[in-house]
């Protein structure tokens, strides 16, 4: 899938296509786990990591990759980052069982780079679709990555923070990532305002 094969679709496009064809969420993770769209991530993945999507979630969050936890246990968020997380939405009294947690890019990059575009381009078509399937009444993307996927570059987290914006995935509150919150330390900004907004996020939810 990758480059321009003899299907005359590039790695984003053909990935589009499959995901646009995927009618439920366990037809669409049952074809993520298959792609090879991104040769350089193929190669050093050991899974797949789709995502949670709990049944009737009203809420999804977006972080950027699946860290080295992730890529072994082939769930989102659940190394030191996601044990924060974790953390911060019981003090926000949101329940992560009820709660979707997705990435950008579904496959680890080596040694926890950034993502690359193309990567991110490729793997755009997996979570666009499984944003449309899961229909969430809020989105909240988790630092730089996730917010510029959604409401374009150029946006500074400090800035877009503390209101919703009205992107055409649906409804979208930004924040910092956990990552930055655990770089900053338990006093640092990142960590209160992740607090702030997952509280405002709570808050939101209960007044609907
Ligand atoms: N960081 C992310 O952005 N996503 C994960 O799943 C884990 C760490």
């Amino acid at each position: 899938m990758n480059g321009r094969p003899e299907s005359g679709l590039t790695a984003a496009e053909a990935v589009l296509s499959r995901a646009a064809s995927c009618r439920t969420w366990s037809q669409l993770a049952e074809a993520a786990r298959l792609c090879t769209a991104c040769p350089d991530l193929v190669v050093s993945r050991s899974s797949v990591v789709v995502g949670d999507a709990p049944h009737g979630c009203r809420l999804v969050l977006i972080g950027e990759a699946p860290g080295a936890e992730e890529d072994i246990s082939g769930r989102p968020f659940v190394g030191r980052s996601g044990r924060l997380l974790d953390e911060l939405l019981d003090g926000a009294g949101l329940d992560r069982g009820e709660i979707a947690v997705l990435n950008v890019v579904k496959c680890r990059p080596p040694r926890n780079r950034t993502p690359r575009s193309a990567e991110t381009r490729n793997c755009s078509g997996w979570l666009n679709r499984q944003l449309d399937l899961l229909g969430a009444e809020l989105i909240c993307t988790l630092g730089l990555s996730a917010t510029q996927h959604l409401l374009g570059r150029g946006l500074r987290l400090a800035t877009a923070r503390g209101r919703v914006h009205q992107a055409p995935a649906g409804r979208v509150v930004v924040t910092y990532h956990p990552s930055a919150a655990l770089r900053f330390g338990p006093r640092g900004a990142p960590r209160e305002a992740l607090a702030t907004d997952l509280g405002m996020i709570a808050d939101l939810l209960a007044a609907r």
